[in-house]
């Protein structure tokens, strides 16, 4: 099955799919374990950084592997490529679907390398996220932090029709007041906005940032036309607290004691998600 379909199928029945980034094998085997259990599909997710930590080839290997015992549609997809190389690598070695990450480029400089990349695309059938708006933070906890977004960051929805005509993208991540990372201030989104640009546009729309958001928010975000939801940071806390907890106990020395934990966390976190996007028994 390709992610078109089911990203159609979540357009029309009204719930979004999820992407959960992952670098290590047993986030990636709690999230899968989730995706099984709800019998969901899903999107596994790597930056560029996570990818190339992770290495692209092993990233397409297991999730074939872990696609055939889980039994249900799931996609890999590059997140925040920037380099478009790095990102055609991606694809040759069978991701399923590309972001390229230009949100900080003239407006026609993203047009253009989005076009070209669109273009290389489509020989592999990959569907590519295009960013229109700026998003701040990065995906971290800093609960101490504050990040505050301007108007400036935010989607035009006046220049959203021409960016994908001009792209050619299927898939457009929007900048509604969303942030990267976990903060001491819950952002506030703009569904007003997110309305203008739902009327623009019907290619997929995309939430990035959605650690630290509200159940209410996902949901309210999926009736305005959100179709995909990405999440990171709440796995990463989980993942660096569950290990911290495990390695404590200085009696333990074998992986296979101390990784379980986070693999069963993780599938909890997942699972919870999954339930709130509405994709739970879709499959
Ligand atoms: O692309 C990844 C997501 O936008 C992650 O955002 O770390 O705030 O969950 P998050
Ligand atoms: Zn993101």
């Amino acid at each position: 099955m390709k992610l078109q379909q089911i990203l159609r199928r979540a357009k029309k029945e009204g719930w979004a799919i999820g992407q959960f980034n992952f670098s290590t094998l047993e986030q990636l085997r709690g999230i899968v374990l989730a995706a099984k259990e709800r019998r969901a599909p899903l999107i596994l997710g790597t930056s560029q950084n996570e990818a190339s930590f992770f290495g692209l080839a092993e990233a397409v290997a297991l999730k074939r592997i872990l696609e055939k015992t889980a039994k249900v549609p799931l996609f890999l997809h590059l997140d925040h490529g920037r380099d478009l190389d790095f990102i055609k690598k991606a694809i040759e070695a069978g991701y399923d679907s590309v972001h390229f990450d230009g949100s900080d480029l003239p407006f026609e400089k993203n047009i253009g390398l989005l076009r070209k990349l669109v273009l290389a695309a489509k020989r592999k059938n990959v569907l590519v996220e295009g960013e229109l708006g700026f998003l701040r933070g990065e995906s971290r906890f800093v609960p101490l932090e504050k990040i505050e977004t301007e108007e400036g960051d935010f989607t035009n929805p006046k220049e959203v029709k021409e960016f994908v005509r001009k792209s050619g993208v299927k898939s457009l991540a929007v900048s509604i007041g969303n942030v990267h990372g976990i903060y001491q201030k819950m952002p506030k989104l703009d569904f007003d906005r997110l309305a203008r640009i739902r009327k623009e546009t019907s290619v997929f729309l995309v939430l990035h940032g959605g650690s630290g958001l509200s159940a209410d928010d996902f949901k309210k975000a999926i009736m305005g036309g959100i179709n995909k939801i990405n999440l990171n940071t709440e796995l990463r806390v989980l993942w660096k607290e569950k290990m911290k907890k495990s390695l404590n106990d200085s009696s333990r020395v074998k992986p296979y004691e101390i990784l379980p934990e986070i693999i069963v966390e993780t599938k909890k976190l997942v699972e919870k998600y999954l339930k709130i996007f509405g994709t739970s028994t879709k499959v």
